[in-house]
């Protein structure tokens, strides 16, 4: 299954959702991660440096480089197509490209079957990033920090997601929405999660992820929650998120099965 962890704003925990999550999903499938933000922060996150000369989402984006040649190992046990900031210059580049919504779709079109689960991290914007990762992917997970003004913009992604369904990816899913950062018995968490709640009706929100200095750390060692702490409250959320994408996925494969 492929996952879009989106949101456009930043400092949500995107990437750090997506190291965790696929921390845990790789203990049991095959599990790539895409460095989609030129920040790469997911690439450092994973402990990958990239270095001069070497290739990555730029140039598989914009170049048709193939992503199999750009893939690294990291020590996570995940699969990385990592990026750096020449991934910056891919959105001016490619505004004016016929199809140019559907790149990243066709690119991993020759490896997905290689991976169980594939995890986009997207760049805080709504820009053609963003667009390509929501219409090559089978659902979007969108973390939302537990904080004043986190829920402006949310309609702004919600509707960007709707319009992408609309007319360019009919089968993308909510997955749905993590909260992140929160703090137990704090007045603001508890407001952000009841709007959560009382505004999106149909959309599945996730146990929150508690606010905790393991996560940056984790980051800074490069390594996913589960094995840099051992704190089940902290792994938890993203287990139950692991647990939902593999439910979905079976489920799908049944319905295929039938179908045939
Ligand atoms: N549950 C948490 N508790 C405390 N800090 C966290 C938690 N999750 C993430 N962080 C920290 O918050 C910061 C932002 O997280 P992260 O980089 O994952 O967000 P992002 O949405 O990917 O940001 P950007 O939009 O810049 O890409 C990082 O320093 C990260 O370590
Ligand atoms: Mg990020």
């Amino acid at each position: 299954m492929k996952i879009a962890v989106a949101n456009q704003k930043g400092g949500v925990a995107k990437t750090t959702s997506v190291i965790c999550l696929g921390g845990v999903l790789i203990k049991s499938c095959s599990c790539l991660a895409i460095d989609f933000d030129p920040q790469g922060n997911l690439t450092t996150g994973l402990g990958v440096e990239v270095t001069e000369g070497q290739l990555t989402t730029y140039n598989v984006i914009t170049e048709r480089s193939s992503a199999k040649e750009v893939l690294v190992p990291t020590r996570s046990g995940l699969t990385l197509l990592p990026s750096d900031i020449s991934l910056a210059s891919a959105e001016p580049e490619l505004m004016s490209k016929i199809g140019n919504f559907f790149l990243l779709k066709e690119v991993l079109e020759p490896i997905e079957s290689q991976f169980d689960h594939i995890l986009i991290d997207c760049p805080p914007s709504l820009g053609l990033l963003t667009v390509n990762a929501l219409a090559a992917a089978d659902a979007v997970l969108i973390p939302v920090q537990c904080q004043f003004f986190a829920l402006k913009g949310l309609a702004a992604l919600l509707e960007t997601i709707q319009s992408v369904q609309k007319r360019l990816n009919p089968d993308l899913k909510i997955l749905g929405v993590l909260p992140t950062m929160a703090e137990r018995n704090t007045i603001m968490t508890q407001d952000v999660l009841t709007s959560l709640k009382g505004r999106l009706k149909d959309i599945p929100i996730f146990d929150p992820v508690p606010k905790s200095v393991k996560f940056p750390e984790s980051n800074v060692a490069g390594e996913p929650i589960h094995t840099y702490a051992d704190d089940s409250k902290l792994v938890k959320p993203y287990q139950t998120i692991a647990n939902t994408i593999m439910e979905v996925q079976s489920n799908g494969a049944k319905k295929s099965k039938v179908k045939r």
